[in-house]
């Protein structure tokens, strides 16, 4: 209760910001930070009438915090000092760190919206004047800060203490959660919403508004939907794809030697091709022992299904080998003999039948004779993939994509694609052709990607699920947190290599598009698709900081894609939030470049979604769409349970709603393997040999096979008018012109029955039968999925909505 006076008291305090109205017209401010928290505490105000008795600004508010540098150990701010230009901007600078080589710059016309940050040298006449006075303040709770006083009109700092308190309120509202809501909604009634749907007022949106993000994060393509079995195959791991350099992830990781009669080493000399250097150089004295590969937790295989195995060896004679899959207890379920090796690098195919199905056996490799062999890129692949594609995905996972009828699939990434420091931007090149040509390479996820999932797996998948392809490349930029590879910050590819990177982006429209007369067209027939490949979006840049080495490396890109192809339609990006400055300056490039469309990402607390469904309404409808690229409701603990499926449902019916502006949406991360999580809230959870889908999972399906291209507007009006009982009641009412189904969404957050007086009339002429589908259940409900039922819908019914649920009907005007 305390806290939802709290939460009231704060919003009345919204209202009524100027603290200070009856203050001299001109005051002291004092910005400052604190070494906090290792020094990532952000810039401080606080104010005084006269430099002598001070009040801070929010306490320990922070109005601008250092972007400089990884999570954790970087984004630090020492020593600030701003000042004020004569042309009344604000220029604010300060250390980076403790060697005061990198100096971070912003500027502001407000002390508020600040621009993104440009890092200079320390002595770059860019940063201003650094060497003026700092003044120790002590405030009256005792704390001494040293930090920069100026005098400014009382409008300035009214200002900030108005924006202090709307941030205030800001927090307390997204941060409402269900389980206040017995205290929240005490002595609440049932609610009935009547919704009339106003058909003659329709208007198209986007058909491609749900499609999925795909990223190699929590083992996603190695070890998740890449159908490969075996880890490591061709002995490329190296302690450098593991922040820290882990000694012990090498080129010898997931393999061992069983038994006594073998050596193992790593040689380098004639690989089998410059992009795969490492292989094992086997030592065999005596036969009896095995090389065995562990697998992904385990090797995983099914009774009678068919395994293809390849392998490349060379050595002085033939050796022959037998080739085992074992299970836990040492029990054989497959075996095979084959002769691997000879003069030069040869491969071995062979294809294996275990008679037993498990999830957590090995591979093992026995030699039948005495010698020395080397051998690499050693695999196992079911022929039993998604669609029988060779060198293709895992098809329990894939189907469960399926499933979600995603209208477009983003790939590599999120910060894949950008990389961790400029020496890991993905390079779409080294994917493609054959499987041991592709440079694999350290994941900024801290593993190693294989490549073997590479453009040509993801455009085929594309292709076999009926998805557009959405490729993300970098702008030339890495990730903003990098912290591999020079100072640790975004860098930008010397001016000199941009020519090239240009090249290359457009060499993958040809490779997409060109026929096989072209030069990339040429490789990709090669491959095994003559024919082109379906490309119209290309993504520039991923949730990067807008700062000047960024933005000339974007313009550059967009404009060379722009000339040479027309109709591709670029997505650019706005940073990693919904506000602040990378979101401001994003939108202001985008609109300045006049883009087609741009990725906005946002990870927010399950109250956000309930307090901004008008997020979209304002957005110009003529101007560059929106791409929602990653978004996902977050509880406390990051649950998947009905709170952040029913927030995300309620949010969604907003966007639906707003569907001509906002034209395609992929909520992140999507898959994680347990054990092997790099972030803590993906939409399925798989291992070897189980699937968990989560009811946010769900709730993307609900919506990716619900979706329409006309939305029909409604008048709703609640018999409860409290503003938070009406923003816990949401519809949406779309129609599919291919199927002529109408389909209506309704979402209770509520604690109590809603009953939705239902008026279709104009859209259903005569009682028709419809299928609903609804999940229900407690806030904190884990593992909650949709009950699916039939029922008869006529043009004005009373449709009685559970407490905390989500339906969905949909129904065929023309199907009696
Ligand atoms: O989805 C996980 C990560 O979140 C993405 O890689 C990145 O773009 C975002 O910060």
């Amino acid at each position: 209760m305390k806290k939802l006076l709290a939460m009231a008291m704060l919003a009345t305090a919204a209202i009524n910001t100027h603290a200070i109205e009856n203050q001299p017209d001109s005051l002291y401010l004092f910005s400052y930070t604190t070494d906090h928290n290792k020094n990532h505490d952000g810039l401080h105000f606080a104010w005084s009438i006269d430099n002598k008795s001070w009040h801070k600004i929010g306490g320990s508010h922070n109005f601008v915090s250092s972007d400089y540098g990884p999570w954790g150990s970087g984004k630090r701010m020492i020593d600030p000092v701003l000042l004020r230009r004569k042309d009344g901007k604000w220029v604010c600078t300060w250390l980076v760190n403790e060697d005061g080589k990198v100096i971070a710059n912003t500027e502001t016309d407000d002390l508020i919206l600040w621009k993104p940050q440009d890092y200079y040298a320390a002595g770059d006449k860019k940063n201003g004047n650094r060497n003026i006075e700092r003044q120790q303040i002590v405030f009256p709770d005792g704390d001494r800060r040293k930090g920069v006083v100026i005098k400014v009109e009382r409008a300035v700092v009214n200002d900030l203490i108005a924006e202090y308190e709307r941030s205030q309120y800001r927090n307390a509202r997204q941060s409402e959660l269900m389980r206040d809501d017995p205290m929240r909604f005490k002595g609440l009634k049932d609610v009935t919403f009547t919704v009339t749907a106003n058909p003659t007022d329709k208007k198209a949106i986007s058909p491609e508004l749900f499609g999925i993000f795909f990223e190699d994060i929590n083992y996603a393509a190695d070890g998740g939907l890449y159908a490969e079995l075996l880890q490591n195959r061709d002995f490329e791991y190296t302690p450098h794809d593991v922040r820290g350099r882990n000694k012990d992830w090498n080129a010898t990781y997931a393999w061992s030697i069983e038994g006594e009669g073998i050596t193992m080493s790593i040689d380098t000399v004639a690989p089998l091709h410059p992009n795969n250097s490492h292989y094992a150089l086997l030592d065999i004295s005596t036969t009896g022992s095995a090389l065995v590969n562990a697998g992904w937790d385990g090797v995983a295989v099914k009774a009678g299904e068919k395994y293809d195995f390849s392998m490349f060896a060379k050595s002085e004679k033939v050796t022959p080998f037998e080739l085992r899959i074992v299970d836990k207890d040492g029990n054989v379920i497959a075996r095979r003999k084959i002769n691997i090796g000879g003069k030069g690098w040869k491969q071995t195919k062979t294809v294996v039948v275990p008679d037993k199905t498990v999830s957590d056996g090995r591979l093992e490799l026995r030699p039948l004779a005495t010698g020395k062999v080397a051998v690499d890129f050693i695999s196992l692949f079911p022929q039993n993939t998604f669609k029988g594609r060779k060198n293709g995905m895992r098809k329990d996972l894939a189907e469960k994509l399926v499933d979600l009828h995603p209208r477009f699939v983003r790939f590599p990434g999120g910060c894949l694609a950008h990389g961790n420091g400029l020496h890991n931007i993905y390079r779409w090149k080294n994917t493609i052709g054959e499987l041991w040509e592709r440079k694999g390479m350290r994941n900024i996820w801290n593993y190693h990607q294989t490549m073997g999932l590479g453009y040509y797996e993801y455009f085929r998948f594309c292709e076999d699920i009926g998805a557009t392809p959405l490729p993300v490349i970098a702008a030339g930029v890495p990730c903003q947190n990098s912290s591999d590879g020079g100072d640790g910050q975004q860098g930008g590819l010397p001016m000199e290599e941009m020519q090239q990177y240009i090249q290359d982006i457009l060499d993958l429209v040809e490779w997409a598009r060109g026929d096989k007369s072209t030069k990339w067209g040429s490789l990709r027939a090669k491959a095994g698709h003559p024919k082109p490949f379906d490309l119209k979006y290309i993504g520039i840049g991923n949730e990067d900081l807008i700062s000047d080495v960024f933005t000339v490396r974007y313009k550059m890109i967009c404009e060379a894609v722009k000339a040479k192809y027309p109709d591709i339609q670029i997505v650019g990006t706005a940073g990693p939030f919904n506000r602040g400055s990378d979101y401001e300056y994003g939108w202001k490039l985008a609109n300045e470049m006049n883009l087609d469309v741009i990725d906005e990402h946002y990870y927010v607390p399950s109250g956000w979604m309930i307090y901004n469904q008008d997020f979209y309404d304002s957005y110009d409808r003529n101007k560059t769409k929106v791409y929602l690229g990653e978004y996902a409701s977050h509880t406390p603990g990051k649950k998947h349970n009905m709170e952040s499926a029913l927030t995300t449902a309620l949010y969604l019916a907003s966007v639906e709603r707003n569907a001509d502006v906002v034209q395609l949406s992929s909520y992140a991360p999507l898959l994680s393997r347990r054990g092997h999580q790099q972030w803590s809230h993906n939409l399925i959870y798989f291992d070897n040999a189980s699937i968990r889908l989560t009811t946010d999972y769900h709730v993307q399906k609900l919506y990716g096979r619900n979706a329409g291209d006309e939305y029909i507007p409604c008048y709703a009006k609640a018999d409860n008018n409290q503003e938070n009982v009406r923003l816990r009641m949401g519809h949406s009412i779309v129609r599919d012109s291919g199927t002529g189904d109408v389909i209506i969404k309704l979402v209770n957050l509520l604690p109590v029955k809603v009953t939705t007086k239902l008026n279709l009339e104009g859209i259903l002429g005569t009682t028709v039968r419809a299928t609903a589908e609804t999940m229900a259940g407690k806030p904190a409900d884990e593992g909650v999925a949709p009950v699916k039922t039939e029922q008869e819908v006529s043009p004005v019914i009373d449709y009685e909505m559970s407490p905390y649920s989500f339906t969905v009907i949909r129904f065929n005007p023309d199907k009696k």
